[in-house]
């Protein structure tokens, strides 16, 4: 037995049987893909309903060549953490939200959805069974990824006859290579994220890659961006190109003076759960929070800029460049980038008393 699991051990990372973490090197943790031990996997039956989900070994999944998701990119997500608290028990944050966009992007794409409960309790379920992952206080957080996919297959252009919901899961720490230094942040004129009537609002796979029609072009933006050295695109609406989105990886805010404005969700932008629950935060903090139509000439008179997501959190942008200029602003211990960060962070650890009933410990 040892023998065996001395050979699973250099064959990838492990979680020894009752062992409180995994041989995982929790000082150097990115956002790179760690395997862990379960995922969740749920087949809808013919008629779309979802009703017996399951634990198995994480691992690769079969496909039909004419699965809808490999041929049409029916495909919706969703991204939430676990936390470890000092007394070993497992946070995770606001699941509901999470679990009530995902019925919203699941109509969007034709899709059928699961129920609160039925997402709730499959999360829970991925996180507990792989608890030897979720790195040490202060340490990370495992991502926790919930995928519904059009599994069955389809020739013609349709909704696929059968889907399929699963949650995996991977420690990480900083989405970013910068850490939590501040970003560097591009603004993508060429192409567009999402266009007006389009899905660019859900939380569609398709959002993420080159796809389809009008929406997003985002790899390829994000690619360029990136071999320039900034850290990540911002996008402007399809419309007039002058009004700020969102960053392919988060939602963005600029701070003037008590003034604190992100883009209104208006179809475009995707409703983040981090994004809402800054605002949240901003408010009770004194500061007036605003979602609203956000010009990019703003972007020269804000003092503060930062972008806040599940992978992300809360990150300070350190510069914007837009037609060849670029911006700096603020950042530091002294700006509200950084007191926003540990309330949340606080609340999501367990180390600040949450009194708004976002946490569910298990
Ligand atoms: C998340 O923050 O959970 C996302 O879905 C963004 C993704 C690019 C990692």
């Amino acid at each position: 037995y040892r023998i065996l699991l001395n050979k699973k051990k250099q064959e990838k990372n492990y979680c020894f049987p009752n062992h409180e973490y995994a041989d995982v090197d929790w000082d150097n943790l990115g956002f790179g893909l760690v395997q862990t031990d379960y995922m969740y996997v749920m087949k809808s039956s013919n008629d779309g309903k979802f009703e017996q989900g399951q634990l198995s070994r994480y691992g690769n999944i079969e496909l039909n060549p004419a699965a809808a998701v490999l041929n049409y990119g029916q495909a919706i997500y969703e991204g939430t953490k676990a936390y470890r608290k000092r007394d070993g028990k497992l946070l995770l944050f606001r699941l509901d939200q999470n679990a009530i966009r995902m019925k919203i992007s699941a109509e969007r794409m034709c899709m059928p959805s699961l129920s609160v409960d039925q997402f709730i309790e499959a999360v829970k379920q991925t996180a507990q069974a792989n608890k030897c992952w979720v790195p040490p206080p202060g340490k990370g957080s495992l991502y926790i990824r919930p995928l519904l996919i059009g599994s069955g297959p389809v020739l013609g252009l349709a909704p696929s006859p059968e889907y399929t919901f699963l949650v995996y899961a991977s420690p990480v720490r900083n989405y970013f290579k910068e850490g939590s230094a501040p970003l560097n942040i591009f603004v993508e004129e060429e192409y567009d994220r999402a266009s007006r009537g389009g899905a660019g609002g859900v939380k569609g796979s398709t959002n993420y890659a080159p796809a389809s029609r009008i929406i997003t072009t985002v790899l390829k933006a994000l690619t360029r961006a990136k071999s320039r050295g900034f850290s990540d695109v911002l996008y402007l609406d399809s419309v007039h190109n002058k009004n700020l989105e969102e960053v392919s990886s988060c939602n963005i805010f600029i701070v003037k003076g008590i003034v604190i404005s992100t883009p209104a969700t208006s179809g475009t932008i995707i409703s983040g759960v981090t994004r809402k629950s800054v605002i949240e935060i901003a408010r009770d903090h004194g500061y007036q929070a605003e979602e609203r139509v956000i010009p990019v000439d703003e972007l020269s008179e804000a003092d503060e800029v930062f972008c806040t997501g599940t992978a992300v959190g809360v990150a300070p942008v350190g510069s914007i460049t837009y037609k060849g200029q670029m911006m700096e602003y603020k950042t530091g211990v002294e700006t509200v980038c950084p007191q926003l960060y540990s309330t949340l962070v606080g609340i999501q650890t367990g180390q600040i008393e949450d009194k708004k009933g976002w946490i569910m410990e298990i």
